[in-house]
């Protein structure tokens, strides 16, 4: 049960063995006072750094004022290198704030930037009041918890800041969630004022983190290279992650983690947060000359402005926020915890996900009928459970230049509709899915030709084609009514159990013809989007949604709160994909990242890997295929079949164990340069592993990208077992000590040849 201890100076929540406190000065100064470890009572007067003594802008201070400040910072500064100040100041710059403004004091980067109507930017806010309320209030429109455990124990503490002069009031929530180490977080802008204002900037959280002795850890990447780790030390000023391009983007995900420098996989203090939202967002820290890391998440400000008339309000999208003392291996414990048991649509939380053969790498647009009666009958034979009809199948649809926004079977490939097929699909034992693309438009498409004025665009600009589609605006509420009535309609005419929701490019004159507010286009794009997503899985509870975004892009923890898996990345090569795996794990579980068994030569780099490689690389995760199995020999359709056994012995423990990656064990930061050769980080050895959430039972897996001449081999240290019990290593029959696969690990013997995988299945022993 989460505590909340509320007083006069501020609050303390403790949960799941963490503590996050906030203070109030006597000026009405919301501070930050500490996030970590759970505490037993929490002190003000011990936890918020000594600050140095400021020239900056400083206010006046009376008697109280110096009263408070002393309680809260201990003794007053009162000399800088031995010479006596002529007085103590306060500076509300030095000060940790919460939520900071901009322009009345305090200079770091603020977390509202406000626009008064008169141009000018003066915010100051001050607490007014603090409550807590039953159960946890989301955003309005935006992804948010649902069904969340312990959900009568959920509590939500309520602070209220108020900005005097604009009449801007600011709610911060904050939600513990019972059992797990996360704190959710995000914030209402409500105009009680008599004159409208601009919000230019918004973030769901802030927090300043004392000493910027840490490294900062971001996922970045680009087409079929998506979240790549990369770490570095933090540096004076601002570093940050961001996207503009209408999506929360593959190039930086929204996510960014700051650990100790000795911090790896097992052990270090780390803290995360990430957004729960798919569109341009901000991640970013500034450390400021006294050590200080101010760390935010938030829509991103870049050409952003949203107006507030009076009486009206905005909302951001919620952050999670994570703390780990056990390193990265702890980060990723809480978030795949909190994905799994309080954010995926409940009812795909405890179920078992469908081995899937997609027709994309097998066929591209070259799809009919009878070769997808054939890859089922082949894919059954391989262990797959659900075909998937990617691209190629609706009106027109031949290449990627045509037909978005037109999604009725085409006449000449399906003259019958998808209905017979599903059922010949069916026929061979597999379940039947399809892709769709809904937020795009072709301009060659009937779509576009009756509705014009239905894409994002610009007055008096062409807009800019990117692979061959526009944007449909989103932000307009009767484009997304009629999306609803086409994938309605769609998901009735036959029996379509899943469907892939891809969306393809960049946005470009992010302007909205027909809506109001033009500064919000982008944002009011992706609750166009929620607004669908959610209209759709509710009215389809049965159909499995799997998101995309030409590739991996948009994976995040908005996206999963209505898709419970995602397409990882269009780079399905083994060795590449053991990186971008490996980085998306750090906060996605297993169960949500699509991982398909691929034909070689690799489709994007050409390299070829042993069938075991790929499908061990696979397994484990959202296992699935796609490749024309026709065209593969009958050893390696064997060993795919084994792989698929494999998978269906295991997949209760890969849905609910929890996942170790076990090498490399730092975290060491990848190159994210384009055309850089990474065979995975660590001397191209990389392994991962699942433990039994009874620790009865574990599956090990480690690979190896080159061989080494005249070399030993290596070895993967493996935890999290029981140390109290043996293990047995089922497939060599042999015995392990948990204590010794921990000190000295499994051995990997040099490889004869480049691209092996092994696996240990580990069994304990009664
Ligand atoms: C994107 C997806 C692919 C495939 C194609 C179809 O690139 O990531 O998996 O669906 O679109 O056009």
């Amino acid at each position: 049960m989460p505590r909340f201890e509320l007083g006069e100076n501020g609050a303390h929540i403790s949960w799941a063995g963490t503590s996050y406190v906030l203070g109030v000065l006597g000026q009405g100064h919301l501070v930050h006072g500490y996030f970590g470890p759970e505490l037993a009572r929490a002190d003000l007067t011990h936890l918020v750094r000594p600050v140095g003594v400021s020239y900056l802008p400083s206010l006046p201070i009376d008697r109280e004022e110096l009263a408070a400040f002393a309680r809260l910072w201990g003794p007053l500064p009162g000399s800088v290198a031995g010479a006596a100040m002529p007085r103590p100041v306060y500076s509300p710059d030095l000060l940790p704030l919460e939520f900071p403004g901009f322009g009345a004091g305090p200079l770091r980067i603020p977390a509202c930037l406000i626009r008064a109507e008169d141009g000018t930017f003066a915010t100051r806010f001050v607490f007014r009041e603090q409550r807590l309320v039953d159960g946890a209030p989301g955003p309005e429109g935006l992804p948010w918890v649902r069904e969340i455990p312990g959900a009568v124990a959920a509590r939500t503490l309520q602070v209220d800041l108020v900005d005097e002069c604009t009449g801007a009031l600011v709610t911060l929530s904050y939600v513990p969630v019972p059992g797990i180490p996360v704190l959710l977080r995000w914030a209402r802008i409500t105009n009680t004022g008599t004159k409208a204002f601009q919000v230019e900037q918004m973030c769901s959280a802030s927090f300043d983190l004392p000493g910027a002795e840490l490294d900062l850890v971001t996922l970045n990447g680009s087409w079929a290279r998506e979240r790549t780790i990369h770490r570095r030390p933090l540096a004076p000023g601002l570093q940050q992650v961001e996207s503009r391009d209408g999506s929360s983007s593959r190039e930086h995900s929204p996510w960014i983690a700051l650990c100790e420098p000795r911090a790896g996989e097992r052990d270090g203090n780390v803290w995360s947060l990430s957004l729960m939202y798919s569109g341009n967002h901000v991640h970013r820290v500034e450390v400021d000359p006294h050590g200080s890391a101010r760390v935010q998440a938030g829509i991103n400000p870049f050409a952003f402005a949203a107006t507030i008339a009076p009486g009206d309000t905005f909302d951001t999208p919620a952050a999670a926020l994570t703390f780990s003392a056990d390193g990265f291996g702890g980060l990723s414990a809480n978030y795949h915890r909190f994905v799994r048991e309080a954010l995926l649509p409940p009812r795909w939380r405890d179920r078992d996900r469908p081995v899937v053969i997609n027709s994309w790498e097998a066929y591209y647009f070259d799809v009919t009928p009878a070769k997808l009666v054939d890859l089922a009958r082949l894919g059954a034979e391989v262990g797959a459970e659900l075909l998937v009809l990617d691209d190629g199948w609706f009106k027109g649809r031949h290449d990627d230049t045509t037909s978005l926004g037109d999604w009725t079977p085409d006449p000449g490939k399906f003259p019958e509709g998808l209905g017979p097929v599903a059922d010949a699909v069916g026929g061979a034992g597999l379940a039947f899915g399809i892709w769709i693309e809904p937020e795009m438009v072709s301009p060659d498409s009937d779509l576009y030709r009756a509705h014009p004025d239905w894409v994002l665009s610009v007055p008096g600009r062409p807009s800019t084609q990117a692979r061959n589609q526009l944007v449909l605006d989103m932000a307009n509420p009767e484009v997304v009514e009629y999306l609803f009535g086409v994938f309605s309609d769609l998901l009735s005419s036959a029996n379509i159990t899943y469907v892939k929701w891809d969306m393809n490019r960049k946005m470009s004159e992010v302007g909205s013809p027909s809506t109001g507010d033009q500064g919000t286009v982008a944002h009011r794009y992706m609750l166009g989007v929620y607004s669908l997503l959610g209209r759709l899985t509710e009215r389809f509870p049965e159909v499995l949604f799997e998101g995309c975004a030409g590739g991996g892009g948009r994976f995040d923890l908005g996206m999963l709160a209505y898709t419970p898996q995602y397409w990882t990345s269009d780079q399905t090569d083994a060795v590449e994909r053991q990186r971008i795996q490996r980085g998306t794990t750090l906060f996605a579980p297993p169960e949500t990242i699509g991982a398909h068994v691929s034909a070689v030569p690799n489709h994007q780099v050409g390299r070829v890997t042993p069938a075991l490689t790929r499908g061990l690389t696979a397994v484990g995760f959202n296992f699935g295929f796609e490749l024309d199995l026709a065209g593969e020999n009958a050893e390696d359709r064997k060993v795919y079949a084994g792989i698929s056994a494999l998978y269906k012995r295991h997949r209760a423990l890969f849905r609910r164990g929890r996942f170790y990656r076990y090498l490399p064990e730092d975290v060491a930061g990848e190159s994210v340069a384009a055309g850089v050769p990474r065979p995975v980080a660590g001397g191209g050895r990389c392994a991962w592993g699942f433990v039994a959430p009874d620790k009865g039972s574990a599956l090990v897996f480690a690979f190896q990208a080159v061989a080494g001449a005249n070399s030993d081999g290596g070895f993967v240290r493996v935890w999290g077992l029981d140390e109290s019990a043996v293990y047995r290593d089922v497939e060599r029959d042999m015995p392990f000590d948990p204590v010794f696969l921990r000190e000295r690990g499994f051995w990997i013997p040099p490889s004869a040849g480049d691209y092996q995988a092994r696996y240990w299945i580990l069994e304990r022993e009664e």
